[in-house]
């Protein structure tokens, strides 16, 4: 096997050597090169989610949204307005908002206490000569998007515009109310992987009949297509009295519009007995927005490649893929319910989790056991098979990212 750096030398080489169809060549998971472009490519550039409106609802409330090096305060103002600012202080340098959470009427820099307004504008700098112009001394504005109650943040000076995707994706998720619901809990789990694999493993079922009995007795997604397609045909009328969308923006094949985050919304169906994705089959909480019954279903949605979502009718789950380094990652989870769902009351949140805990357990392990086997000299990547395809346009996202930004 050849030194993982030098294999990289051209990234541009390797990138077109990949094989379509097959799984990514081993230095896109172990070379230091190959990350660090995935940090500045992706991660500095792709939307992230960094919140829920819910979490700051009241001017002066506040959350940080942290990636490995970079911390961004996401901040409701006196307006009213949701405003991302870098947590970098003008004067030299320090954190500025410590705490992950809170409220403020401005952030003060614990170092030499230059304090700044909620809209990042700079407050009083003590001792600072007149002749600076406090008017540039301001903290840096983050790029940042409220998307049916969803806050996302870009890193990148020049991101990708929301245009496209808010045609496309406000019809089918407007009836879900995501705007109306708060999160019911968060869970972070570490993996001992490169980031690629994890987004790789979500991306596809294929896994799911060994791996996920749990999944696999109520979803249909880990079947051949012709045997789920009668199943989708029976929810479809179901959906339609329901006022569940179920028109599908599918860009399978057709990556993301020029200069948008990639997209995607489609609707399947449970098995039978199945109203929503719980242990035996029963709902969990209230249903969501504008939803009148259960249909049975559940939607994939995809803001951006990093988020992925599903959304059942009684409630949602969004998923964040947050790298620490090349070899760690951490898969977080979270789970909104309807804004005025109270647990215990109308949900138990035992329950409420269970299935995609136990899921997100034995992925947690499937994803490190195909680690291990990527750092392998035998390692040579293997062909996809159909049900795969949205691993592959991960893939072909993905490498399109590093090709073209
Ligand atoms: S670094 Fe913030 S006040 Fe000095
Ligand atoms: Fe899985």
């Amino acid at each position: 096997m050849k030194d993982q750096e030098s294999q990289v030398a051209d990234i541009g080489s390797l990138i077109a050597a990949q094989k379509a169809g097959y799984a990514l060549a081993q230095p896109f998971y172990l070379s230091d090169a190959i990350f660090a472009q995935d940090v500045d490519r992706v991660f500095y550039q792709e939307w992230q989610l960094a919140g829920h409106v819910s979490e700051i609802p009241d001017a002066g409330d506040y959350i940080l949204f942290e990636m490995m090096r970079e911390s961004v305060i996401v901040v409701r103002g006196d307006d009213g307005k949701v405003r991302a600012l870098a947590n970098v202080c003008r004067h030299r340098g320090s954190r500025v908002c410590i705490e992950p959470r809170g409220n403020t009427k401005r952030f003060t820099c614990p170092y030499h206490a230059w304090a700044f307004n909620l809209d990042g504008s700079l407050f009083n700098a003590r001792m600072l000569g007149q002749d600076h112009d406090r008017s540039k001394l301001g903290l840096k504005s983050v790029a940042v998007e409220v998307f049916h109650g969803l806050i996302y943040v870009s890193l990148s000076d020049a991101p990708a515009s929301f245009d496209h995707l808010r045609v496309d994706l406000d019809p089918v998720l407007a009836p879900f109310g995501l705007a109306r619901t708060r999160i019911a809990h968060r869970e972070s789990y570490p993996v001992q992987a490169n980031w690629k694999l994890l987004v790789e493993n979500y991306n596809e079922c294929y896994h799911c009949t060994a791996a996920h009995p749990e999944f696999a007795r109520s979803h249909a997604t880990h079947m051949a297509a012709e045997r789920v397609a009668p199943l989708n045909e029976q929810m479809l009328a179901r959906s339609k009295a329901a006022g569940v969308p179920t028109d599908f923006v599918d860009c399978i094949g057709s990556l993301r519009p020029t200069g948008s985050p990639d997209y995607a919304y489609n609707r399947y169906s449970l098995f039978d007995g199945y109203f929503t994705g719980s242990e035996d089959g029963a709902p969990l909480a209230p249903l969501l927005g504008d939803i009148t019954a259960y249909d049975s279903g559940a939607s994939d949605v995809y803001v951006g490649i990093l988020n992925p979502m599903l959304i059942y009718c009684d409630h949602a789950l969004i998923y964040r893929f947050v790298p620490v380094d090349k070899d760690t990652s951490i898969q977080e989870i979270i789970w909104l319910v309807h804004e005025d769902a109270q647990e215990g009351r109308d949900y138990d949140l035992t329950r409420l989790k269970w299935l995609w805990d136990v899921t997100t357990i034995a992925d947690k392990q499937i994803i490190e056991k195909n680690q291990a086997g990527v750092n392998s000299r035998f390692y040579e990547p293997g062909p996809f098979v159909e049900m795969e395809a949205y691993t592959q346009r991960f893939i072909a996202a993905y490498l399109a990212t590093l090709t073209t930004n």
